[in-house]
């Protein structure tokens, strides 16, 4: 028995190291973004997806938050190029996928198309500011996009942290040697504070086992980076949770910063992970005050329960309370905001930079620890 089904039904599997790619001359350039997903493409973690969206694909998920089969997709999975480069290719032809001179795949070229930037930044971003770092990142890229199924012919070397990267049908596989029947995933692209590790343990009050599923694929310049996180995770963990309770395993998608859009990208893909819960808290996937503390949990009223296929487990503010002497949230708490202790993620990592520490209330000591040599060690380095 498996613990839940993959978005769409089925696991696709496009790995595919015997793939001959010999014979294929054209090759396009992928970012870094566009090498992650390839890789998500064909471990199946973005079922049903199978390639780099067509025009069809890509127009109905902007527009209508569905995929052009129906399934529920809210992030379009671009492949872009220059105008000069995508002169050179033809649908029909099959062209390598490289990135710093590796051949990582190959697309069977179906669609060559020129998105609308603008459009697709104020459906999916609801900004068409490139103050924004996810919509920046979008106008930085190729103005054209091919789109097609892929081939996955090779995979990413891991610096560092091998051994907690696991595809959907492994982590699957995991958890049904467990015994879990229910999962909640734990997207996060910080270190787990107070606040987290509350709505966290919230949800193992009602779930078998917890999958804390920290991206670590390209994040903004200013998040903390992927390899000091890991350190913090793992010394929390080992003081903190139960071990079997909970497994740690990268997401090694790159952010997008797409809040209520990326908040429904992120539970499909866990789904995906075997998860059959996902929490989203406050501002999920949110940067700056573009989005509402909790558009991002009420844009699953777009959907039936169904075509979600995952449980979504939705968490107020979480805060420590002087008064209550325990972590609470608006929900729980009657104090004041005098009384909480309530720090940004701006304020925090300049405090960690100067070597100050933030209140135990915050953040557990021994993850601040790790944060403050870490940040240390990078301002030494650049
Ligand atoms: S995110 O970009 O990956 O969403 P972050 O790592 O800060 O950022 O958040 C991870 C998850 O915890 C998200 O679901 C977010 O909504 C939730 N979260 C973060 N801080 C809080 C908080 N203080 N109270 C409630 N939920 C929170």
């Amino acid at each position: 028995m498996t613990v839940s089904k993959p978005h769409g039904g089925t696991l696709i599997n496009r790995w595919n190291p015997d793939y001959d790619i010999y014979q294929i001359d054209k090759e396009i350039e992928m970012d870094k973004m566009a090498l992650s997903d390839l890789e998500l493409i064909g471990t199946g973690g973005y079922s049903p997806i199978e390639g780099f969206f067509t025009q069809r694909d890509y127009d109905s998920v902007v527009k209508e938050m569905h995929l052009s089969n129906g399934y529920v997709w809210s992030i379009p999975i671009t492949l872009p190029v220059t105008e000069d480069q995508a002169k050179d290719i033809s649908t029909g032809e099959e062209v390598r996928l490289v990135h710093d001179g590796k051949t990582y795949g190959v697309i069977k070229v179906a669609d060559i198309y020129q998105p609308d930037k603008q459009k697709e930044a104020l459906s999916v971003y609801g900004t068409d500011s490139d103050e924004h770092p996810g919509v920046k990142k979008l106008y930085s890229r190729g103005t054209v996009y091919i789109g097609g199924e892929i081939q996955l012919v090779k995979r990413i070397a891991r610096e560092g942290f091998q051994e907690f990267y696991n595809d959907p049908a492994e982590t699957r596989k995991i958890f049904e040697e467990k015994g879990w029947k229910t999962i909640v995933g734990f997207q996060t692209r910080n270190p787990v504070h107070r606040a987290h590790e509350y709505i966290q343990k919230s949800a193992l009050e009602i779930v078998d086992g917890l999958l804390l599923n920290p991206l670590v694929g390209e994040t903004k310049s200013d998040d903390i980076p992927a390899d000091i996180r890991m350190e913090s995770y793992q010394v929390l963990l080992e003081k903190y949770y139960p071990k079997d309770r909970v497994f740690l395993s990268v997401f090694p998608a790159a952010m997008r910063y797409a809040g209520p859009r990326e908040a429904i990208f992120h539970a499909m893909v866990r789904k995906n992970y075997g998860c059959t819960h996902f929490i989203v808290g406050r501002d999920h996937a949110g940067v700056g005050n573009y989005y509402g503390t909790y558009d991002a949990q009420k844009i699953f009223g777009n959907f039936t329960e169904d075509e979600l296929g995952i449980t979504l487990l939705f968490f107020e503010h979480s805060f420590y309370c002087k008064k209550c002497e325990n972590m609470a949230s608006t929900k729980t708490c009657p104090h004041g905001k005098e009384d909480r202790i309530i720090l940004s993620g701006t304020k925090v990592r300049e405090m960690l930079r100067n070597g100050e520490i933030p209140p135990s209330t915050f953040s557990r000591k021994e993850v601040v620890e790790v944060l403050i040599r870490g940040m240390q060690k990078t301002t030494v380095q650049v």
